[in-house]
């Protein structure tokens, strides 16, 4: 399906539309697409009857959202205090080994992308990541190959 015909079915699924479905319509728009273009915004602006610079601000107060090209599988590495005295960071050099991708980086293949974040909500379970919605508490440096491989397998 077109990139046009996958936004405007997504924005078809709402009944009635109004400015309070914009924050919805985004996080839809970026379930789909894995990230926002200026091309959906203008879309959704469009069809909102909104400027797409005034949709453009809003998403980028929000950090739920992003305009970057991300992987099927987007690696969310937790540095925040408590997942940084638990070594997050030798947690991130396996990944940046295993990938061979820094942050903010998408795999070739378009499979994992790699942020850093701050607290994701966890910290009893410190080290901890997040691959898309699933977590991995209490991972070892040494896990990370096999949880990329186990995803790679359930992925052919
Ligand atoms: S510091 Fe990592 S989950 Fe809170």
């Amino acid at each position: 399906m077109l990139f046009m015909d996958r936004v405007n079915k997504i924005l078809e699924s709402y009944q009635k539309v109004n400015r309070d479905s914009l924050i919805p319509i985004l996080q839809d728009v970026q379930d789909e697409l894995g990230y926002l273009t200026d091309e959906s915004l203008e879309i959704i602006g469009d069809h909102l009857k909104l400027p797409a610079s005034k949709i453009y601000g809003l998403a980028t107060f929000y950090n739920q959202f992003t305009f970057k090209s991300r992987g099927k599988y987007h690696m969310r590495v937790c540095d925040g205090s408590a997942c940084h005295l638990a070594h997050s960071a030798s947690i991130l050099k396996q990944i940046h080994k295993q990938l061979n991708i820094r942050d903010g980086e998408t795999t070739r293949d378009g499979m994992f992308s790699l942020e850093v974040v701050a607290c994701i909500g966890a910290c009893g379970q410190s080290p901890v990541i997040a691959v898309n919605d699933d977590f991995y508490p209490g991972i070892k440096s040494s896990d990370v190959k096999g949880i990329i491989e186990e995803i790679r397998i359930k992925h052919q």
